[in-house]
């Protein structure tokens, strides 16, 4: 059963009792709706009902990450147990762990043996495991394959050479009749898939992480400035000034359209992209983001969702083996399959099966491995607030009312700021 996690917040926010609904199912389950999200968790939920003969409500949320996080915040804050397990982003363990179950108390141990640690590690708060890994996700670049051997372009392998190639195959495709294709499409609305989109801009210029691991703030640097400068000079030219709305869907849209070059998103993209009713079916390459410059290297932001249970949940047991169910090998390797989700299994990696569906899981193996983390962890719950702070600036620069050298410096007091306060 379906329902929008908008009106269970509502009806929170009126209710205190809670929604009647939910009260007839004995769990109730938040999942994203990017793509075909939905779809897969209800299936997913599906076989866990017939194994068990329970009933699962999947409620869907917001695509924006950053609404995904408000809503959660808001229905948390309220000690309400109406959701039982919540599909947890990556950068917000260290946000939402007073109000998570550690899940090894009830899994046992070695719930989270195979996983690839980072993400375990990521997950544990105060020796706690707040979350159990999902899908993890890093980002890469979309190419047209045909367009490019049509024009005579190499796949580029720095952002210099990807303006150049998109901005030449761009107009000889407007030359021949087709008005509405673009460069470049990537995530440049002012929310979270902006700050990961534009740390992948400064990190492969070697302008740093933002904040570092040990908590210092380094975002005020020459390369950073140019990073963001360079980004600023695609929007009008290889990307359409629409671009500053677009979140992954908008940009897959336009892609799969077949009106884009180039596109940054997340794996997911590639099953729907190579789905029958696709206009780019067979002509599209997947390959690493590029690098800043010739010094730079590539550097893919580092995604993932997770799922927790809430410490007000009523049955949290249960609740708990859905979540073990749904995170276990079996359900993480239909979902590569069928969906390109990224397993957080290792050795779903050597899979044939899997790789056979998604061949980027292997060749780009390493760049799902080494991918850059956003400053989640050393700026714990003030991520929320160093994260707008960085998406805004950026879309200030994007927007052309700020230069990039400008938006680092007042970006790095706002950040000053905020570590005094926060962490
Ligand atoms: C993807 C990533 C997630 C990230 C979001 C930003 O869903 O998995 O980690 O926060 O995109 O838009």
């Amino acid at each position: 059963m379906k329902k929008t996690l908008l009106t269970t917040a509502i009806a929170l926010a009126s209710a205190a009792g809670g929604i009647s609904q939910a009260q007839a199912a004995e769990l109730t389950i938040s999942c994203g709706a990017v793509g075909a999200e939905l779809t897969l968790c209800e299936e997913g939920v599906a076989a866990w009902e017939d194994k068990t003969g329970h009933d699962v409500d999947v409620v869907s949320t917001p695509n924006s990450s950053t609404e995904r996080l408000s809503l959660y915040q808001q229905i948390l804050s309220a000690n309400s147990g109406d959701i039982d397990v919540m599909q947890i982003d990556v950068v917000w363990p260290g946000l939402l762990a007073n109000h998570l179950l550690d899940l090894r108390e009830v899994l046992g141990e070695d719930v989270a043996e195979g996983h690839f640690e980072t993400i375990v590690t990521n997950n544990t708060i105060d020796d706690r495991l707040v979350a159990m890994p999902w899908f993890t996700d890093a980002g890469v670049l979309y190419y047209r394959e045909d367009l490019l051997e049509k024009h005579g372009f190499d796949v580029p392998t720095t952002w210099q050479e990807l303006t150049e190639t998109a901005r030449k195959i761009k107009q000889a495709e407007r030359d021949a009749g087709n008005d509405r294709m673009q460069g470049y499409v990537f995530q440049g609305r002012a929310y979270e898939g902006l700050t990961v989109n534009a740390l992948e801009w400064v990190a492969s210029h070697g302008g740093g992480n933002i904040v570092e691991a040990n908590g210092e703030i380094t975002i005020n640097n020459e390369q950073a400035a140019e990073a963001l400068d360079l980004a600023a000079s695609w929007i009008g030219d290889i990307s359409p000034k629409g671009v500053l709305n677009y979140t992954e869907e908008e940009a897959r849209g336009v892609f799969q359209g077949g009106n884009a070059v180039f596109m940054r998103n997340w794996p997911y993209a590639w099953a729907l992209a190579q789905s029958d009713n696709s206009d780019v079916r067979d002509k599209v390459g997947v390959t690493q983001l590029p690098a800043g410059g010739d010094e730079g290297q590539s550097a893919a932001g580092l995604g993932g969702w997770n799922l927790a249970v809430s410490r007000y949940s009523e049955n949290p047991e249960l609740a708990a083996d859905l979540v073990a169910f749904l995170t276990g090998e079996e359900e993480q390797k239909r979902r590569a399959i069928e969906a390109s989700y990224n397993p957080t299994i290792d050795s779903l990696y050597q899979d044939e099966e899997v790789l056979d569906a998604v061949p980027f899981f292997g060749t780009l193996y390493d760049t799902f491995t080494n991918a850059v983390a956003r400053p989640s962890a050393p700026t714990g719950d003030a991520y929320g607030r160093v994260s707008n702070a960085f998406f805004s600036a950026t879309h200030d620069v994007l927007s052309g009312t700020l230069e990039g050298a400008q938006a680092v410096e007042d970006l790095e007091n706002e950040l000053i700021r905020l570590k005094r306060r926060n962490w």
